[in-house]
Order: structure tokens, then C-alpha cells, then sequence
């Protein structure tokens, strides 16, 4: 079976906005993909990963003309791809060369919160090196690296704070799936921005708190960027890195794809697809097979009408490797019996979000669940069905599994393991929620202005034999 349409409710299509702002054709010519390097690490023993993060501020060429002031991971813009492999203990200096303070927020892992996963209780001040150390116990995904202050994650990662990390295990060394990195293994950013005079961004001019956004297309950070295609099969590692905007993705010519991976991994099943909607934060990995093209040809991968990025095919050897029909298994826990329903909502637009009816507080711990605990959480955005909003919820700290949308069936590509999923305008979304580690974790929207604007807020994942307390920062003290 080959889906043939997006998935998520049209009339909710961040292209209804009030400010939306649609993407233009860019008007300078067709430029290299730049795929970000790969981090190396500072040391490798048999059982440890040593890296050192840092944070700083540079310039970057974009646009003829000008460079573009920006920040970044190791990197001007965005940040060299981590390589994390499952079962090592990793450690990690993150060091803030930036004139102000930032967090390290881990999307995707699960490791302790609040300080390892950075979110905004784990600041690192300017000119400081923080430390943090944390076993890797997760199956291969595509995850990230971004910065989380509160309430300025949006305008630090609009800057460029956000970086691919992509997790490595044994199952899915063993899957007939390209992972030559940078040939057939592509990572690819999403992300728009507004060009200001000069060149330059200027966050509060674009400002809207239903999100930001601009008129051109960043893919890794390039404008208008074409690849050139060397083997039969290429695997897009696709993220979502805009603060608002949606991803609607297909190619030109109507070529079919087959996504094998979520945010949290490898799917149980290849989906087939020829049109595939992203929300913010979303990843989701894809295999095209160029086999039916011929060196010369190009197809262009389209969001909306507006070309993304240019395949250009080259000479390549044949390849008849076929995905097979299961890919990797996905325990489906038993919820603990007797835990109630955890209920959840998503609340307003603009200025008016919030969580459950109340905005963000540091210093608040809004719900508690024990840990390895599974339970079950329904999450309701309330805005109207006419002009709602596709919220997009994320849990730090885990991955969970997508049980319904409003009673009925999930998307079928939905049926792996998610950190984020988008909630449609009167729609209620059921998701089984299991925290392994104890620890402070965030929720909330991950329209970044949504999230920095309130619509967040965080559970304690607790053990009930050995208590603890946590130090919670609160904006003050920060
Ligand atoms: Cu992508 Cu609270 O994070
Ligand atoms: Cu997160
Ligand atoms: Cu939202």
C-alpha cells in the first residue's frame, strides 16, 4: 500500500495562520548541500564516548553579499553531527563561548532530567564549561541537540543553536538500510529564516507568538540546495528545526518513498508514501530508490509548491536491496494496572497558550508518576476546530508509543517509537508514557514560541524508595 496523502487535518494547516508567511523560490542559483561534519570525539575507549559541545558565536555566509551573524554547535550555523552509540557511557563538556547563558537540551535521549537533559534547570553561563556523564540505553533514532533557556529557546535557536544526534546500535547495523554518512546517509535540517538588511536575522522584527517564520528555506543552512545522487538508494534523516513552520513534503514528480524510522528509531514496518507532513521537532527517516532515473535527471523534493532541494542523478551501480517487510520489534507494554487516565490540554494561541490552563513555572512541579510506571496520557489541544492550531507534544526524557487519535487508529507512520507528536485543533491524542529514569522532565508544545510563551510544563518521574529533591531553578536566580 502506497499513502497518497498527508495525514494531518487540512483546515489546520499552518498555511490557514493569520501571519503565515509562505516560502519563495530562492532566486540565487542551486548551491551544494552542506552536510554538517561529524563531531569527532576528544576519546574513544571500548566502553566510553568523550566529547566536548561548544557553543559559539560566528558568521555565515548564506546569501551572496553580507554574512549573517549567527550561533552554533562546534559550527558557525547549526552544529557538527553527534554520534552517540547505544550502551556506551558518554561524557560531555559543554562549554558556552556565547555572550549569554544557554542549555544543552538532549531531544530524544533518555537521560536523567532536569540537569543532564538540559532543559532550562541546567544553565551553562557564559565564558562556563559544564559536565555531565550518561549511559546511552536507547535503540538507533534520529535525535538532537538544542538550546532550551526559558523562556529564549526560540530566539537562541533561531540564531542557530540545533544539532543532529544520531544514535547507533547493533540492530540496526544489521538492516539493509544506507548508512554511508554524507553518500547515501543524509542528514537534512528543516528550517526557514527571514533575511533582514545586510543579511542579517532580526528575530524581533519577525516576531509573532504563534511562531516565527520566514520566507526562505534553510536546509542545513544552505539556500536553495541540490544533491548529487551516487547510489540507487539515498536515507534522508529528516528534522523538523523550525520554531513554527510545517513540512509538506513530496517530490515533483509525484516518486514514492518509504519511511523506515520515526523520532525515536526504526519503525516495526517500511510506510510507503508520496506525500509526508512534519511537524515541529518531528523526525522521520526515508529511503528513496532513484533506480528508475537516469544520470542527468533531476526530481526536486517540494514543501508545498516550493522546491526544497534539488536531486541531481548521477552514474551509480545498481542495487536490487529490497526493505524487508519487519524491521525491528516494538514492545507493546502492559499499562500498570490502576493508574488513572493522565489528562492533558493544550491550550489557546498567541499570548494566551497554556498547559492544563496554566502557563509555565519553573519552580512548579505539575504532575508526578512513578518511574518505569507505563502509563497512559491523553492530550487534548482545545483550540476550535475552525482556526485552530496543530500543537505539536513533546516529553522530554523518552520515547513514547501512539495508542489513538480521537479513539480511532493512529497514522500509519506513527506506529514506532515518538518524542513529539502533533495534536490536532479538537482533537484528543492517546499516548503510552513510561520514564525509566527518575527525574524533572518538560512537556509542552514545540512551537518554540508556544513553549517559551507557557504552553509547557513538568512532571517529576519519581522512585518511591529512594526520594529526592530536586533543585529547581526559577528565573530570577537564573
Ligand atoms: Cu526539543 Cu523541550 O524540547
Ligand atoms: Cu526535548
Ligand atoms: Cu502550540
Amino acid at each position: 500500500k502506497v499513502y497518497t496523502d498527508y495525514f494531518f487535518d487540512e483546515p489546520a494547516y499552518n498555511t490557514h495562520d493569520g501571519g503565515y508567511i509562505p516560502l519563495v523560490t530562492p532566486k540565487i542559483a542551486p548551491q551544494p548541500l552542506a552536510v554538517p561534519p561529524l563531531l569527532k570525539p576528544d576519546k574513544q575507549t571500548a566502553t566510553d564516548d568523550y566529547y566536548t559541545v561548544t557553543a559559539e558565536a560566528s558568521e555565515t555566509q548564506f546569501l551572496p553579499g553580507k554574512k549573517t551573524k549567527t550561533w552554533g554547535y562546534n559550527a558557525s550555523f547549526l552544529g557538527q553531527t553527534i554520534v552517540f552509540r547505544d550502551g556506551k557511557h558518554t561524557h560531555i563538556d559543554l562549554r558556552n563561548k556565547l555572550p549569554e547563558l544557554t542549555t544543552f537540551h538532549w531531544h530524544g535521549l533518555n537521560v536523567p532530567g532536569p540537569i543532564t537533559d538540559g532543559g532550562c534547570h541546567a544553565p551553562v553561563y557564559p565564558g562556563k564549561t559544564n559536565h555531565i556523564d550518561f549511559d546511552v540505553d536507547q535503540p538507533a533514532a534520529t535525535t538532537w541537540l538544542h538550546a532550551h533557556p526559558c523562556p529564549s529557546t526560540a530566539t537562541q535557536v533561531w540564531k542557530g543553536l540545533a544539532a543532529m544526534v544520531l544514535i547507533k546500535d547493533d540492530v540496526e547495523d544489521q538492516l539493509p538500510l544506507p548508512r554511508n554518512y554524507g553518500v547515501d546517509d543524509i542528514p537534512m535540517v528543516l528550517q526557514d529564516r527571514e533575511f533582514h538588511e545586510d543579511n542579517q536575522f532580526d528575530y524581533r522584527v519577525d516576531y509573532d507568538p504563534d511562531g516565527v517564520q520566514g520566507h526562505t528555506a534553510l536546509v542545513n543552512g544552505t539556500v536553495n540546495p541540490y544533491f548529487d545522487v551516487t547510489t540507487q538508494r539515498v536515507r534522508l534523516r529528516l528534522l523538523n528545526g523550525s520554531n513554527r513552520r510545517e513540512w509538506r513534503l513530496h517530490f515533483d514528480d509525484g516518486l514514492e518513498f518509504a519511511q523506515v524510522a520515526s523520532d525515536g528509531g526504526i519503525m516495526p514496518t517500511p510506510v510507503y508514501l508520496t506525500k509526508l507532513m512534519v511537524t515541529c521537532a518531528e523526525r522521520d527517516e526515508i529511503v528513496i530508490d532513484f533506480g528508475n532515473y537516469q544520470p542527468g535527471d533531476e526530481v526536486t523534493l517540494m514543501t508545498d509548491e516550493t522546491p526544497l532541494v534539488h536531486f541531481r542523478i548521477k552514474a551509480f551501480a545498481p542495487d536490487d536491496t529490497q526493505l524487508p517487510e519487519h524491521l525491528v520489534d516494538i514492545p507493546d507494554e502492559t499499562p500498570t494496572p490502576g493508574l488513572p487516565v493522565r489528562k492533558i490540554t493544550m491550550d489557546g494561541m498567541d499570548e494566551e497558550v497554556a498547559m492544563d490552563g496554566k502557563k509555565f513555572d519553573m519552580q512548579r512541579i505539575d504532575a508526578r508518576q512513578k518511574v518505569n510506571d507505563v502509563a497512559i496520557w491523553e492530550i487534548t489541544n482545545t483550540n476550535s476546530t475552525e482556526n485552530g492550531m496543530v500543537h505539536p507534544f513533546h516529553v522530554h526524557g523518552t520515547q513514547f508509543t501512539v495508542l489513538a487519535r480521537n479513539d480511532g487508529p493512529v497514522y500509519p507512520n506513527e506506529h514506532g517509537w515518538k518524542d513529539t507528536v502533533g495534536v490536532n485543533p479538537g482533537e484528543t491524542v492517546r499516548i503510552k508514557v513510561r520514564f525509566k529514569l527518575t527525574g524533572v522532565y518538560m512537556y509542552h508544545c514545540h512551537i518554540i514560541e508556544h513553549e517559551d510563551g507557557g504552553m509547557m510544563a513538568q512532571i517529576e518521574a519519581y522512585d518511591p524508595a529512594h526520594p529526592k529533591t530536586y533543585h529547581l531553578m526559577d528565573m530570577e536566580t537564573l
